[in-house]
């Protein structure tokens, strides 16, 4: 199987492969996912899944007017932007949060392109497309092979 591509029947499938996500030592070393699809493709399914999987336990909805949600783990913060209503990336400047980048930090950033010039490259994209009733998942850039690898073993 080629998880790199992988079918997801429905939305608990979503929030699965969010899990297995979290669950790789490839993890950390992730520090930019960004994830593409339409409205309701499941970016921020995916998102609950992999914030579930890392511990939290209260509810995870698309920042969609905030732009940003910070979620605090030991040691390790995750910022979850929605970019939809982004009209120019000069407002990222703004969230004040450039400088959360890097070590410790794990940005999950829906609809990228609206920040496009402002945000730091990816090192992970995930793609999802409607597929019948389901979804498919696609991982693509630097860490997809490495990433996809791993979310196999699990
Ligand atoms: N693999 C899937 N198959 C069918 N429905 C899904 C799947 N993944 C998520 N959904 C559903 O799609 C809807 C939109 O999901 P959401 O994650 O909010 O999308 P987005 O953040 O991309 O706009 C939700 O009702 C969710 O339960
Ligand atoms: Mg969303």
């Amino acid at each position: 199987m080629n998880v790199r591509d992988i079918f997801l029947a429905d939305a608990a499938a979503t929030e699965r492969a969010g899990a297995a996500l979290a669950g790789c030592a490839g993890l950390r070393e992730l520090r930019h996912l960004h994830l593409h699809g339409d409205l309701g493709a499941g970016k921020t399914t995916l998102v609950r899944g992999l914030l579930r999987a890392l511990g939290h336990q209260g509810t995870v909805r698309s920042p969609t007017y905030t732009l940003l949600e910070p979620y605090e783990f030991p040691g390790f913060t995750v910022l979850h932007f929605d970019l939809y209503r982004v009209a120019d990336p000069d407002e990222l400047e703004y969230l004040g949060v450039r400088e959360q980048s890097g070590e410790g930090s794990l940005w999950l950033v829906e609809w990228p392109d609206r920040g496009a010039g402002w945000l730091p490259a990816p090192d992970l994209v995930a793609t999802l497309v409607p597929d019948g009733d389901g979804r498919r998942l696609r991982l693509t850039g630097p860490r997809a092979e490495t990433i996809s690898r791993e979310m196999m073993d699990l």
